[in-house]
């Protein structure tokens, strides 16, 4: 298997997914099908199914808090972290991942850019706050307005946070040629995440897909393909060579 080799010029910007966590036991959304307790992730994860039925959907995000708690990262999150002790401000990581983990294994510099489980916020002030409590029964309230609290996730339809958009567009453009770009366990179903690949070639990156199961489409994208699980195979890519 192929090894990444760090010049003093390498940039490193990765984009990970549910894959990423599948070994830690946080099951993928694709994984199940699309549908949780029989109910379709769209009603579940929208501001349409939000407004129908509050009290679905913070139980559904309610269990989720609960499951992430019960995992650990795995060693996939540990080689990402270890790389961006190496490369500091050379390294920028995206997640899609909103589970945590990849904080929970030491990684800094990040942007959780489909929001973070462990915050909420009222849909009025908009302010996201740290919150680890499960809602089944009561539903939170603003404690400012009285208005109703979500959880702090860009749910299907929404937009992503256009400062992380020009983070990662800032960061591709400076890293040029000298750029390699992963994605690792991400279907690249889902926009804009599963767009990056095409900025990153259009800049001369290198570019890489880690994943256990790619789909061929999104494959032809990238320049290098590694099948496998991101807990067996990260360790290894990224911790073979160090700085010359
Ligand atoms: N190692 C690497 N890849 C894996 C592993 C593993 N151990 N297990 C599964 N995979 C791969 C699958 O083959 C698949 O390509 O991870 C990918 C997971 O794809 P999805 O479930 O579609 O997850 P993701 O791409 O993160 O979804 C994007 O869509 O569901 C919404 O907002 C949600 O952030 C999510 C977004």
């Amino acid at each position: 298997m192929k090894t990444l080799s760090l010049t003093p010029q390498t940039k490193v910007l990765v984009l990970t997914g549910a894959g990423v966590s599948a070994e830690s036991g946080v099951p993928t959304f694709r994984g199940m099908d699309g549908l949780w307790e029989g109910h379709r992730v769209e009603e579940v994860a929208s501001p349409e199914g939000f407004a129908a039925d509050p009290q679905l959907v913070w139980r559904f995000y309610s269990l989720r808090r609960e499951g992430a708690l019960e995992v650990n990262p795995n060693p996939g999150h540990v080689a990402l972290a270890k790389l961006e002790e190496r490369l500091g401000d050379r390294y920028l990581l995206a997640t899609q991942n909103v589970d945590g983990l990849h904080a929970r294994a030491g990684s800094r510099r990040m942007l959780a850019i489909h929001g973070e489980l462990f915050q909420s916020r009222c849909e009025k002030c908009a302010v996201p706050f740290a919150d680890q409590k499960t809602y089944f029964d009561t539903l939170p309230k603003c404690e400012t307005c009285g208005g109703a609290v979500r959880p702090h996730i860009v749910w299907f339809g929404e937009m992503l946070n256009p400062r992380h958009l020009e983070q990662v567009g800032e960061f591709i453009q400076a890293g040029g040629s000298d750029l390699h770009f992963f994605a690792i366990g991400t279907s690249g179903l889902v926009y804009p995440a599963a767009g990056f690949v095409q900025i990153a070639r259009s800049v001369g990156a290198m570019t890489w897909l880690i994943d256990a199961a790619p789909s061929r489409e999104f494959a032809s994208q990238f320049d290098e393909v590694i099948v496998g699980k991101s807990g067996e195979v990260l360790p290894f890519l990224l911790g073979e060579r160090s700085e010359r």
